[in-house]
């Protein structure tokens, strides 16, 4: 492939504007403009996009029978050179929408130069972006669905076992680690629905805009806007060319996918130190230290936290190109691809990798269980035992919290003093016993194993709803 630019002349010299411009593009001005290594991506939709406007443009009588023929039978062999990988990309092509105009030219001769009527790059660009955005978003959705069934399966494995639940990363209750687990899949299930209600806010067509205007010739807006698939068109033909909206909105919906990732990420490294303990990664999703011998490190969890950091950038760098955009289109919403493909790019190689390293890592149900029955832990049962004998929780926080003093200054353990105190006694010393505090929270949506078997049914049936709508998206 060469790659070309938006200004490289043809075969004569001649640039897209060559009739206006007396001289030719300078170098410097190629090398910086070019869009075709990465707008390449976009040539399945650019050829989807120019099917449509050949019917629409035979709709409007401009093009005959004939001529249509010809055009579609050149996109069917452009699409064909595309994919096999055998298409010549020439010095005079200026992008992809270029690239695949002047070889629809060079096959179906006359008819082809026909093609762009009453369309220009701008609304072609557009309507290429969102017939990229809506696909990319169900892909990357499904892949969240993905990771979601791999937290569900194992938050059912799971079972019984119970982890610290921390607060300001200092233990405070035990919860199931079913709960733990689902708890990442809820914030995902959010990000499902946010991707989906993304790509209904890109189902707008914004063909025959034209440059900005719309046009004096017969076409027909809302019909290729159906032809392609698109369930609204366009009110405005400066908003439908200049509006990136929706290249906004997934790269925020993508950075807080990363966010979220990041966090399971952040508690995969904690949780997989001997400090933890809580976590032994597969030998297939870890890596080894080129130094250190004994080493295995949680490489995919790390590059999930550090990546979202690039997630968020490219989130800041399409708000900070579009805010200062007079109307219509501009150069500078050539900006919006990079981030956009890459962004997508990325989610989708770390929802893959970590689906795979929490599908494979053996949960050390013991530790979990020794860190989470320190007796300290029941604390919160304690206070409220006494509250349901008719204490205020004011007056119940105070007396276990002296009794937790007591304790920690070495003045008996948890258990003799509970026992001992009158409020309390040997019964409320059983609450202190391995495994009995988690099984007191029972409220909906709480962290004992009869909330978190509710919990697991909605979830799984939530999974289940949104298999549906990502699948008929
Ligand atoms: N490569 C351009 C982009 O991505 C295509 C549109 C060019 N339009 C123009 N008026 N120069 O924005």
């Amino acid at each position: 492939m060469t790659e070309a630019d938006d200004a490289a002349p043809d075969a004569e010299g001649r640039t897209l504007w060559h009739g206006r411009f007396a001289g030719g593009p300078a170098e410097e001005l190629l090398a910086y403009t070019v869009s075709l290594p990465y707008d390449r991506r976009l040539a399945a939709d650019d050829i989807q996009g120019s099917r449509a406007h050949v019917r629409g443009l035979v709709r409007g009588g401009i093009l005959d029978g004939d001529e249509a023929a010809a055009v579609l039978a050149a996109l069917d062999e452009v699409e064909d050179e595309l994919a096999a990988g055998r298409f010549a990309f020439a010095a005079s092509d200026e992008d992809i929408h270029t690239a695949v105009e002047r070889r629809v030219t060079e096959l179906a001769g006359a008819p082809g130069a026909k093609l762009h009527t009453g369309r220009s790059r701008n609304d072609q660009v557009a309507t290429d972006l969102r017939l990229y955005v809506k696909r990319a978003l169900v892909e990357v959705a499904e892949r969240v669905l993905h990771l979601q069934g791999v937290l569900l399966d194992r938050a059912r494995e799971a079972g019984d076992a119970y982890v610290p639940g921390y607060t300001h990363l200092q233990r405070a209750q035990p919860v199931l680690l079913a709960h733990h687990l689902l708890a990442h899949g809820w914030a995902l299930a959010r990000d499902v629905d946010r991707l989906l209600a993304t790509r209904a806010r890109a189902d707008v067509s914004p063909l025959g805009a034209g440059a900005l205007a719309g046009s004096s010739l017969p076409l027909d807006p809302s019909g290729t806007a159906a032809d392609l698939g698109f369930a609204a068109v366009f009110d405005n033909s400066l908003d439908a060319v200049s509006d990136r909206d929706f290249v906004a909105e997934a790269l925020f919906d993508l950075a807080l996918l990363g966010v979220h990732l990041s966090r399971i990420g952040e508690e995969v490294v904690l949780w997989s130190t001997d400090e933890f303990g809580f976590l032994k990664l597969d030998d297939a999703y870890a890596t080894g230290s080129s130094m250190l011998p004994q080493k295995k490190n949680p490489d995919i969890a790390e590059l999930a936290r550090g990546r979202s950091g690039r997630l968020i950038g490219h989130l800041t760098a399409i708000l900070t190109t579009l805010k200062g955009l007079p109307l219509a289109y501009n150069r500078d919403l050539q900006e919006d691809k990079e981030p956009l493909f890459d962004a997508v790019d990325q989610s989708a190689l770390a929802l893959g990798a970590l689906g795979g390293l929490l599908a494979t890592s053996r949960f050390e149900v013991g530790a979990m269980a020794a860190a989470a029955d320190t007796p300290y832990a029941a604390a919160t049962d304690l206070a409220e035992l006494l509250v349901e004998g008719g204490t205020p929780f004011r007056e119940a926080h105070a007396i276990v919290g002296e009794i937790v003093r007591t304790a920690l200054e070495g003045h008996g353990t948890m258990a003799d003093l509970v026992a001992a105190h009158p409020k309390l006694g040997p019964d409320a010393a059983t609450l202190l016993e391995p495994g009995v505090s988690v099984t007191r929270r029972t409220t909906r949506g709480g962290a004992g194993p009869i909330p978190v078997a509710a919990q697991l049914d909605r979830f799984a049936e939530r999974l289940r709803l949104d298999r549906e709508r990502v699948g008929g998206a």
